[in-house]
């Protein structure tokens, strides 16, 4: 029996199977260079995060039409109903659309389509938040934007991901405060392989309400004590530590200090198709290699409540 919880951390492009990357490459004529999913799930082994996203924007290449993205949002929220979410607020990557010549219409409407029938369907209530690469430029980001201006009533929030070494957060300070000008709340990826200081940017100069990853906090006391007494949420994804290599298994993943310190943690699978499980089966292996009990598992589900964007009355019918 899964605990009901929300996940607030996953990329829709991340949950990809490979059995239905191969369905849409039949479907729309894209020659993927694999032979079968057995041979493209042998190229899963990742050394970071650069070299796992290279294999997530190439496969990227079989969503093309709404019915693709729709199929796609459809197929993860179904397999979560079964793992116990109940509320989901869902990263995706416009620009990784658009600049292979899908309009981010296409994007946003294909999404949209299973978004609106989910609640019915699946019993899980949705958001979307819109993410930007952060190794494209900011006048890429603001352009996003400014695209995205006949679908905001669609969108929650905005994020921002990609590779993270090298692009901190204050190079998106313009594109945040147009985002906030349109009533868009904010997150943002910080401290995954990108140092803590990114982390203190991330709430400073965009103004984020919480931080995807936030792993790198661990290596600055200061700021654990202000990610605390400010309750600000951490999105954690053990599963894809590991994966990734920020940390080498999963028995060392600081998740149970992390919660000891007071921090607001949340557990979610970022790109669960990729790093081995969906968010019921991140809370299993934490039980299992990190040894927290069921009232701690039920501390991250609450928590997940606590810092999702809902307001009390959403709340109150999610959990
Ligand atoms: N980090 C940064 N960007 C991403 C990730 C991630 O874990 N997954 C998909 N895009
Ligand atoms: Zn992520």
């Amino acid at each position: 029996m899964h605990l009901p919880k929300a996940e607030l951390h996953l990329h829709i492009e991340g949950t990809l199977e490979p059995e239905l990357a191969f369905a849409l490459a039949a479907r729309n004529g894209v020659d993927l260079p694999y032979a079968d999913t057995e041979e493209l799930r042998k190229a899963y082994l990742f050394e970071d995060l650069q070299t796992f996203l290279d294999l997530y924007y190439a496969l990227m290449a079989v969503l093309r039409t709404e019915e693709d993205f729709a199929e796609l949002a459809d197929a993860y929220l179904a397999r979560a109903a079964t793992q116990g979410v109940r509320h989901a607020e869902i990263f995706f990557d416009p620009q990784a659309h658009t600049d292979r010549g899908v309009p981010i219409g296409t994007v946003i409407e294909g999404l949209g389509r299973a978004l609106d029938r989910s609640e019915e369907t699946h019993g899980i209530s949705t958001q979307l938040i819109m993410c930007f690469l952060r190794d494209k430029s900011a006048e890429s980001a603001l352009e996003t934007l400014e695209a995205a201006k006949p679908y905001v009533h669609r969108i929650s929030a905005v994020g921002l991901d990609s590779a993270e070494v090298g692009h901190p957060p204050a190079k998106f300070r313009e594109v945040y405060a147009a985002a906030t000008a349109l009533g868009l709340r904010k997150v943002a990826h910080a401290g995954e392989e990108g140092p803590p200081e990114y982390i203190r940017e991330a709430l400073d100069v965009l103004g984020v309400e919480r931080i995807d990853h936030g792993l790198r906090c661990m290596e600055d006391p200061d700021l654990v004590d202000r990610l605390v007494s400010e309750r600000i949420p951490l999105t954690l994804c053990p599963l894809s530590n590991v994966r990734l290599r920020a940390i080498d298994v999963l028995e060392q993943h600081p998740l149970r200090s992390m919660m000891d310190a007071g921090l607001l943690c949340t557990v979610n699978s970022d790109d669960p198709a990729y790093f081995g499980g969906y968010v019921g089966d991140t809370f299993h292996a934490v039980h299992e290699a990190l040894g927290l009990d069921r009232e701690q598992l039920r501390t991250l589900a609450r928590n997940s409540f606590e810092a999702a964007f809902l307001d009390h009355d959403e709340e109150r019918r999610a959990r």
